[in-house]
């Protein structure tokens, strides 16, 4: 029987369907809501608001659990590869042993771009923040492959759209920081696997023999498996609503790369480091900036800090901390950094702002120190998030045209002018 929830407006009394998930999570559901009682929700912010059904990612922020398709984040980042993770977010299990041949084929064959989206990299200036350029590139693939304007078109020809992106972004990406650095970019080198070849694109220069190091690939690979999907954050939430107006799979996503843009959402790693060198810098006094975090007149924020879902330790953030260890270690690498921000952590868990208001760090706190580490300069920090996320994107936007899903319109409260004249 349906577990129902009663509403009592003015004397009348509504009956709203309770529905639960496969872990137990509860919704009541008000689709119906304004047609029965003329009443709409307000919800600022969508804290409290679940704009869709999903069978990709389960999250648990009070316990800091976080799966995909049932699989938990520990296995994946330990057990799993980059590119049979995407497969699986994307087509809902792993593929087996000759699927995925055929898959990694298939992605390793689209990685070059239309050689007419030089001249648009070369319009850019240097100065061009690299997620402004790959935001603008991945919209521009519209242009070049026409057919993905209708996503409406054969399943295949969306799975040819899926595979062009995943295999073009590393390419877009790369190519983004050439710009910036003014340096010759690198065709990808169809011998290298996914991350290999990004990692070359990024850092092989034409006249030496570039040799990845696997202590940088393994750890470059956690940490695109660790951003690979966060089911209805900010940016996902954004491509499955221009999705849904049947835009297709690359303005979505390039809508998506703009959303993750933010400091407060995928700009944060950036953020984190430029907030920790200034730490450095100002003779790294941790109190001195716990206090301004607290202090509610000043901006300040400590960022990498706090969640709108984890109020416990967030899973990723465990991982990533391993394996900034790891990483600096075997590079044999010391960043004063790291130290300012394992001291910043300790304060702050053991402050009673932090503690009363469930703040721990997030994936973003110690990402940005690797990425340092492995050579990634802190502008590109937010692209290589992107490109960790793009598989959970595009898993999304799939799942979101599938179901059918009704075009995303909010509706609002008014609280402005009431009508009057236009007195001339
Ligand atoms: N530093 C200091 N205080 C904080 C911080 C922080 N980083 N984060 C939250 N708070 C405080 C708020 O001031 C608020 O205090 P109050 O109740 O006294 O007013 C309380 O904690 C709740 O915070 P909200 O801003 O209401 O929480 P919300 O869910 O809206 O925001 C967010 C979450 C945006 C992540 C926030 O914690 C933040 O700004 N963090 C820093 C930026 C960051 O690291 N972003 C990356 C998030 S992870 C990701 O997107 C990949």
């Amino acid at each position: 029987m349906t577990k129902t929830a009663e509403l009592h407006i003015d004397g009348n009394v509504y009956e709203l369907p309770i529905l639960e998930g496969s872990e137990g999570e509860k919704a009541i559901d008000i689709s119906k809501l304004r047609a029965q009682t003329g009443h709409i929700t307000l919800d600022v912010g969508f804290k409290n608001t679940g704009s869709t059904k999903s069978s990709i990612t389960f999250l648990d922020g009070e316990k800091g659990i976080l799966r995909h398709r049932g699989y938990t984040i520990e296995d994946l980042c330990e057990k799993a590869d980059f590119l049979e993770v995407a497969y699986m977010l994307i087509y809902g299990e792993f593929p087996d042993a000759e699927t995925y041949e055929k898959f990694k084929y298939t992605i390793t064959h689209h990685t070059l771009v239309h050689e007419d989206m030089r001249k648009i990299f070369d319009g850019f200036p240097s100065t061009a923040h690299p997620m402004g350029v790959l935001s603008s590139l991945v919209t521009s693939l519209t242009a070049f492959y026409p057919e993905s304007l209708d996503p409406t078109t054969s399943p295949e020809g969306v799975d040819l759209t899926i595979e062009r992106l995943l295999a073009k972004l590393p390419t877009i990406a790369a190519w983004s920081y050439k710009n910036e650095m003014g340096h010759p970019v690198n065709y990808p080198n169809n011998q290298l696997d996914y991350v290999s070849n990004f990692l070359y694109m990024m850092f092989g220069f034409r006249t030496e023999n570039y040799e990845v190091n696997p202590v940088v690939r393994d750890a470059l690979n956690k940490l695109l498996i660790l951003h690979a999907d966060h089911e209805q954050n900010c940016s996902a939430a954004t491509v499955r609503v221009v999705g849904s107006s049947q835009a297709s799979l690359y303005a979505s996503v390039s809508a998506g790369i703009n959303a993750l843009w933010g400091r407060l959402h995928g700009g944060a790693n950036q953020a984190v480091i430029e907030m920790l060198e200034n730490i450095k810098k100002d003779g790294g006094d941790v109190e001195k900036y716990l206090a301004k975090a607290k202090d509610k007149d000043d901006p300040f924020r400590l960022m990498g800090f706090g969640h709108r879902v984890y109020k416990n330790f967030d899973p990723r953030a465990r991982i990533i901390k391993k394996s900034c260890d790891d990483v600096l270690e075997s590079l044999g690498i010391k960043d004063p950094t790291l130290e300012i921000a394992k001291k910043l952590e300790e304060a702050a868990l053991k402050d009673d702002y932090f503690v009363e208001r469930k703040l721990f760090p997030n994936v973003d706190f110690y990402s940005g120190i690797i990425y340092r580490a492995i050579g990634i300069p802190t502008e590109m920090f937010t692209v290589m998030f992107a490109m960790g996320r793009l598989p959970g994107w595009i898993a999304q936007w799939k799942e979101m045209r599938e179901e059918g899903q009704p075009i995303g319109r909010p509706r609002q409260l008014y609280v402005g002018e009431n009508e009057r004249k236009l007195e001339k």
